[in-house]
């Protein structure tokens, strides 16, 4: 991760070839003030129309969208048990462990390459509500090769979330009507090349010829996440924003607050439908 102090219009204009090889190696780009705010017609604060510029360079994927949402908020953040903060915040975590959707119209089928956040409103304690990344090709790589080899021929489908899309739902393994997406066990990064560890959430079930070891993948899977020397941890001031590549990329966070202590503006960029190839770490 690359921690910049700060950036604004002019910023993005100049060097935008810059963010977009940034981007690219380090795959989590922070920024402690971001500051490419302009007023609308009503006064308030709007992010520039640059900011979009950004995203789509960065993105850098055929499908070249710019989505930008604000007043995003997280639900469910406030089961903090008081008498046992520790453990709540470790399981919470866990639980929420995820790639993102696309906001786009066929989310069962598109993954979004690049997601950010841009901190509006926080005024929870520092540490609450964090932010926390692991790196999808770092895992691939850590896989144990037997694995690694049986991970070519499955398919997994995940649960997108219900929130926007009706339209996709379809029965789920346990005949709940659910949205679905599938993807291959591995993919291959639309710019680089490189292969990485696909994972869209906890709730998953695998498609293949040969399950043969899908036990072990699945122990394997749920060591990995819960090793806490795979996760990079970001935290929040208002201000602050990040950005990252949610192809190789996943993100969890921590709980603790209440929904309007926590408001945020959300910018994606850059559809891709996951694919498998030979790659770079085969
Ligand atoms: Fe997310």
């Amino acid at each position: 991760m690359k921690v910049l102090d700060y950036i604004n219009e002019e910023e993005i204009k100049k060097n935008i070839n810059y963010y977009k090889e940034l981007f690219l190696q380090e795959k989590i780009i922070g920024i402690d003030k971001f500051d490419a705010y302009v007023l609308d017609s009503n006064g308030r604060k709007k992010i520039s129309e640059s900011v979009n510029d950004f995203i789509e360079k960065l993105a850098d994927c055929s499908e070249r969208e710019v989505v930008i949402t604000s007043g995003n908020q997280h639900l469910g953040q406030d089961r903090l048990s008081p008498e046992d903060p520790e453990s709540d915040h470790v399981s919470f975590s866990s639980y929420n462990i995820h790639s993102d959707i696309s906001e786009v119209a066929e989310p069962h089928l598109t993954i979004c390459r690049l997601i950010g956040m841009v901190m509006d409103i926080f005024t929870c304690g520092p540490e609450n509500g964090k932010t926390f990344f692991l790196d999808r090709e770092k895992m691939f790589e850590d896989t144990p090769e037997h694995i690694r080899e049986w991970m070519k021929q499955i398919h997994i489908v995940g649960r997108i979330g219900e929130k926007n899309h009706y339209l996709y739902k379809s029965l789920d393994w346990n005949g709940k009507i659910w949205p679905l997406r599938t993807m291959p066990g591995i993919i291959t990064h639309p710019v680089t090349g490189i292969n990485n560890f696909a994972f869209s959430s906890k709730k998953f079930t695998v498609i293949a010829d040969d399950l043969s070891l899908e036990s072990e993948y699945r122990d394997f899977v749920n060591s990995y996440l819960s090793d806490n020397n795979n996760w990079i941890t970001w935290e929040w001031k208002e201000g602050r924003c990040i950005i990252w590549d949610n192809v190789n990329l996943l993100h969890t966070y921590s709980s603790g607050w209440l929904d309007d202590q926590r408001v945020f503006t959300r910018l994606q960029g850059g559809f891709i439908t996951p694919f498998y190839e030979t790659g770079l770490n085969d």
